[in-house]
Order: structure tokens, then C-alpha cells, then sequence
């Protein structure tokens, strides 16, 4: 079926917002105000989900994307929008699910922190690998086919040059079974896991706001360095006292700056590499007073029985926190929280449960840790 719409607006997930013949229209890769022929690809409910066979009249944010592997690639789904644009659609999401889902009128303007680099900022990487087909990218847009990419435009330069490497490798030196690798980069070089041919899972640091953090590919770590210092900065304010919390903490981006404002830190962390990272980390900042716990979240705070707890910093996966986990931070009765959230639906979700709690916001901003894709980094900071 082919339709004529006119896109409202970007919603959560990066689609934009249209309506036709009384349905919902969402379009992929669309920008705001674009008038727009569009394919409808399948039905859901009154939901049509649809792609744009033709622009009509195209917004005024609308820029022609750079990439040329836009619109296969599943990496990039916010080129065709003015880096401006990109800024106004993420704070429109946040406001759009923390009103939706989390109930929340009267939101503040929801400020996001542009990156300084729009191109060239992505520090970490997933590359898909077909074996087969002999291919090296990122899944296409919508399917599980690896879009072969030779040049890929938000890898910083020591990565493209590392994703070069890997593709002039010769097949036979690739491990059989090798699907993707986990890539990141350091202020020293280039980290790989599972290492392979001449590409090793080799230690690497990176220093933000005076802390150095060791880490490798098979750990956490952020992918666009350039505003962690400013996300740490707005994370932790002024906040201070006695004892702090950091779930889900990774190799300690949180952990170290806590540490100078706390007396006492607990970090909670699953993957045993990074806890080994994250208490060097403290051990080589001579942070000796915070406490590393290798353990499932869930787990350690349905049992746990720390008292007085002044401040807790959650920074979970994409798929937010576990209800026992806000149910254990509620036990906790800390006077300060603050959520950092790589997904605002998330987020909401359980933010709602926090203010069910008692908590109310105090703060709340963006980070575009992500240029060039709909994805956005929250960081907000509860009071009770
Ligand atoms: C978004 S990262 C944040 C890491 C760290 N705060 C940072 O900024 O670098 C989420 C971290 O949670 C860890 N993780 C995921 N699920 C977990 C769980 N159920 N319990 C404990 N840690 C978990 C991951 O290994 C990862 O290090």
C-alpha cells in the first residue's frame, strides 16, 4: 500500500510520526515536516510501519546523508537530519516517555549536551563478520545480512584504520567460528575480544577528568569519549556524605569520582573483567576505601543489608533495572539517586517506581553520547 503523509515528529526508536485514512504512520528515516510518498511494510494494530518511497517536499532539517551505506546500514538512523535536529528529536523523546510512561507534566526543557564531534566520535564498535558471504560491518537495517562496510563515518580515525587492517586480513587467518568482534579504543591503540591473527585483547586506558581507567574489549566501556567528563560532572554534582552506591559499574567511570566524594563506595559489577579493572582502577588512583562486588545486581541488593546510605548511582543496560533492584534501592532509603540511561522508555519505567517511592527529579539532561543514530544517553538525578 502506498500512502501521502506529512511526518509530525521523531518518536522514541527513531521513527518519524505520521497519520493517514485514521491509522498511525511510522516511517524510518524520515525528519520532521517532510512531505512524504511512503511503502507501508506491515500492519500492527491501527499501527502502519512504513518506508519512504518518495520525497515530496522535504522538511527543512532534512540534509542528504553523508554515509553511502545509509538507509542498508542499521547503524545510522539519523543522518538524513541537521545535527540540530538530532538534538531537538532526542529531547523530545525523553520528555515523550518520561511523560507517557512515567506520568511526569510540568517537565523542565530537557537540555542535550551536543558532542563535540558529530563524525568520527565512536571509541567502541561492534563488527559483524560473514564468513561466507565474506563481509565485515554491521547488520543491515532490519535483518540479520552484514552490510559490508569499507569506511564507516562515526568510527574515530584509529578505528577505521583498525577496521581497514581487519578487512585486508586474509580469510583463512580468521577463526572459523568468529561472527563478531568487540572492538574499542584507548588513548593507546586498539583493543579486540576475541583476539585473532595479529589483532590482541590488549589493555588499553583513557583519562577523564584526572582519572586514568584501564580497560579491554571484553569489558564495558562508553563509546564517545568526549563528553564523559561533563555526564561524570552533571552525575555526581555536588552530591556527598558518607556512603555511595555505583550499580552496574563497569571498570569504575563512576566509581573513581565517588570516591573522592564518599567516605565509603560499594560498585556492583557482573562481568569479572571489569571488576578486575575497576579495582585497579581505585587501587592505582589510590582510591583504597571502595569496596568491588562481582555479582548480578538483582542478587546482591535483595540481600544485602548496608544501612544509611547517602547516595546511589544506577547506570544499567538498555533493558533498564530489574524490579528487585528498584525495589532493593527503595530498602535503601539512599537520599540521593542518580539514573544514567542509554534508553529513555527504560528509564521512565522505572523512574516511575522511584517517584511511587517518594523520589522527585531534581535534575534532568541529555547527553548525545550517540551522534547520527536516535539512540541518547539521560542522566537524571532524585531527591527524596
Ligand atoms: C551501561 S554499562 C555501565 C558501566 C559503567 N557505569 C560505565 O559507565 O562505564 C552497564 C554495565 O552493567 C553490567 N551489567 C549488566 N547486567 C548486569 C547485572 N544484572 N548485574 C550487574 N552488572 C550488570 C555490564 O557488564 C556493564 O558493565
Amino acid at each position: 500500500m502506498i500512502l501521502d503523509v506529512e511526518v509530525e515528529r521523531i518518536l522514541p526508536g527513531g521513527m518519524g510520526l505520521a497519520h493517514a485514512d485514521g491509522k498511525t504512520v511510522f516511517v524510518s528515516l524520515a525528519a520532521p515536516g517532510d512531505r512524504l510518498r511512503v511503502r507501508v511494510e506491515r500492519e500492527q494494530g491501527n499501527v502502519l510501519f512504513a518506508s519512504i518511497e518518495e520525497i515530496i517536499t522535504p522538511s527543512p532539517m532534512r540534509i542528504e546523508p553523508p554515509c553511502p551505506y545509509f538507509g542498508r546500514c542499521g547503524g545510522c538512523d539519523f543522518q538524513q537530519l541537521t545535527y540540530e535536529a538530532q538534538l531537538v528529536a532526542k529531547s523530545e523523546m525523553i520528555r515523550d516517555c518520561l511523560h507517557r510512561i512515567a506520568r511526569l507534566d510540568n517537565l523542565p526543557d530537557i537540555v542535550v549536551t551536543p558532542s563535540p564531534d558529530a563524525w568520527r566520535y565512536r571509541m567502541r564498535a561492534m563488527w559483524q563478520i560473514d564468513q561466507d558471504a565474506r563481509r565485515i560491518g554491521y547488520y543491515e537495517r532490519g535483518s540479520r545480512r552484514v552490510c559490508d562496510v569499507v569506511d564507516c563515518a562515526v568510527l574515530r580515525p584509529e578505528m577505521q584504520a583498525r577496521l581497514e587492517a581487519v578487512r585486508a586480513t586474509e580469510w583463512h587467518e580468521f577463526p572459523p567460528d568468529l561472527k563478531h568482534l568487540d572492538v574499542v579504543a584507548g588513548e593507546d591503540g586498539v583493543s579486540f575480544a576475541p583476539a585473532f591473527a595479529n589483532f590482541d585483547t590488549r589493555e588499553l586506558s583513557l583519562s577523564v577528568r584526572g582519572e586514568t581507567y584501564r580497560y579491554n574489549a571484553a569489558a564495558f566501556f562508553q563509546i564517545n569519549p568526549s563528553l564523559l567528563g561533563p555526564m561524570i560532572d552533571f552525575a555526581l554534582g555536588d552530591a556527598s556524605g558518607e556512603s555511595a552506591i555505583d550499580l552496574y559499574s563497569g571498570v569504575g567511570l563512576f566509581t573513581l569520582p565517588l570516591s573522592r566524594q564518599f567516605r565509603r563506595v560499594i560498585a556492583v559489577e557482573s562481568n569479572p573483567i571489569a571488576t578486575r579493572f575497576a579495582r585497579r582502577n581505585l587501587r592505582e588512583a589510590g582510591l583504597e576505601t571502595a569496596q568491588v562486588i562481582g555479582a548480578n545486581v538483582a542478587d546482591w541488593i535483595s540481600g544485602v543489608s548496608v544501612r544509611d546510605v547517602d547516595f546511589v548511582l544506577l547506570d544499567p543496560p538498555r533493558v533498564g533495572a530489574e524490579s528487585a533492584v528498584i525495589k532493593g534501592i527503595l530498602n535503601l532509603h539512599p537520599t540521593q539517586i542518580t539514573y544514567v540511561s542509554c534508553d529513555p522508555a527504560t528509564l521512565a519505567r522505572d523512574l516511575k517506581k522511584l517517584f511511587a517511592g517518594g523520589y522527585t527529579m531534581r535534575s534532568i539532561r541529555g547527553f548525545d553520547l550517540f551522534p547520527q543514530t536516535h539512540h541518547v544517553e539521560t542522566v537524571v538525578r532524585l531527591v527524596l
